[in-house]
């Protein structure tokens, strides 16, 4: 099996290379990725020697129609896995130009590639966040209308009703993923809980947007991943798939909760203005995933949080590359004359 992985430098892109490395003998890996501010060569660095022959990184833009007709030419994919996205709220709040770039525009483009070079089947990992926010009660399925409320959600939103359109227009071999906040080793340190983890750590405020009430399903970034290839394998061409971690928390206990776990003093809490737009509730209903094709989340909140935060604490200086801006002179050092 040839696959192609876009977006395998940023956090879940990286930890699905991985998890398939290891439990998929026979499939081999081209991933592609820009390298934007949130891509990081040494996110997947050793992975070539470690799995001769099985993995392969190419600097390109999904955006780049050129650039993927070549690749697709190249390579005869069986399976496209389409992570690459600009994927942090708040910055689509600041500017929402590279967000339809690549999150609307790159996944045109690599559905005409798809379907011009017969790739056998093509899944694209979307986000809870396109139906919207709940209230106190229920839960999001499958059949709900999208009703997405910020420029990063309204993006994945249109890519996923682009997938729709060339499944039911072209007879396209697609399936969806939707799934809720992942957590887990190598997420940048923009997202709530590395942000905090590693404020936390150095003794910075913690900054908690709005009451810090507002409510996440959490789920361990592994779990995410086995669904991914799950879906890639069972699912049923045209559907779209909820997963979740089973795992309300307030912000504000996850704050707590790493503050504890660090030993250090809830003093560090900063109640700073809120996001506007804040959806206030996430919540997911995955009955389709696991009553059609088995899968559950398996690690639970306590255990997934512990084992992340050791991570972040283990690996100084990853992060700490990240925080000084080090990391982005990785690809020159190690391409330059290459
Ligand atoms: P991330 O921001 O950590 O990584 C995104 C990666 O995509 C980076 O390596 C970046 O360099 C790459 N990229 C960005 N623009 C590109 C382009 N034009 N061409 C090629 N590569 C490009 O994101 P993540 O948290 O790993 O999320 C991966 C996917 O999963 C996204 O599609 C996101 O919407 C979705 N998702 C994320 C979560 C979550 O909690 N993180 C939850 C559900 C769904
Ligand atoms: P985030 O990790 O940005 O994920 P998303 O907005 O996609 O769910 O934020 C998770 C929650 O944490 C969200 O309710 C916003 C909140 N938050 C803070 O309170 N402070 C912060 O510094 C950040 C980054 C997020």
């Amino acid at each position: 099996m040839k696959v192609l992985i876009t977006g395998g430098c940023g956090f879940i892109g990286t930890n699905l290379i991985r998890y398939i490395l290891k439990n998929k003998p026979d499939w081999n890996i081209v991933n592609v990725d820009l390298l934007t501010y949130a891509g990081n060569l040494e996110n997947t660095a050793g992975l070539e020697e470690a799995y001769p022959g099985r993995y392969t990184f190419v600097r390109a833009d999904i955006a780049d129609r050129e650039a993927m007709a070549s690749l697709f030419a190249k390579h005869s994919f069986d399976l496209v896995l389409n992570l690459a996205a600009e994927s942090h709220v708040d910055r689509s709040i600041e500017d929402a130009g590279v967000f339809i770039r690549t999150n609307v525009m790159g996944v045109q483009v690599l559905l005409d590639a798809s379907l011009r070079y017969r790739v056998g089947r093509f899944l694209h990992v979307s986000t809870d966040e396109v139906y919207g926010s709940l209230g106190k009660d229920g839960r999001f399925t499958e059949d709900l209308p999208l009703a997405p409320n910020s420029p990063y959600s309204a993006s994945k939103a249109a890519a996923d009703l682009l997938v729709r359109s060339y499944v039911k227009t072209f007879d396209f071999n697609a399936v969806i993923t939707r799934c809720s906040n992942n957590y887990g080793p190598y997420q940048f340190p923009e997202k709530l809980i590395p942000l905090m983890v590693l404020n936390a750590y150095r003794d910075r405020e913690l900054p908690v947007y709005g009451d810090g009430k507002n409510v996440r399903d959490w789920i361990y970034v592994d779990d995410h991943c086995r669904g991914i290839v799950m879906v890639a394998e069972k699912g049923v061409h045209g559907e779209a798939y909820n997963m979740g971690g089973d795992a309300e928390k307030e912000n504000i206990q996850i704050v707590r909760n790493i503050l504890n776990s660090l030993g250090k003093t809830e003093g560090l809490i900063r109640y700073v203005k809120d996001r506007p737009g804040h959806d206030f509730r996430y919540a997911m209903d995955f009955s389709k995933i696991e009553s059609t094709l088995g899968w559950k989340p398996l690690i639970n909140f306590e255990e997934g949080i512990e084992k992340t935060i050791r991570w972040y604490l283990n690996n100084k200086p990853w992060w700490e590359k990240i925080l000084s801006g080090d990391y982005k002179n990785y690809y020159e050092r190690m391409y330059a004359g290459r």
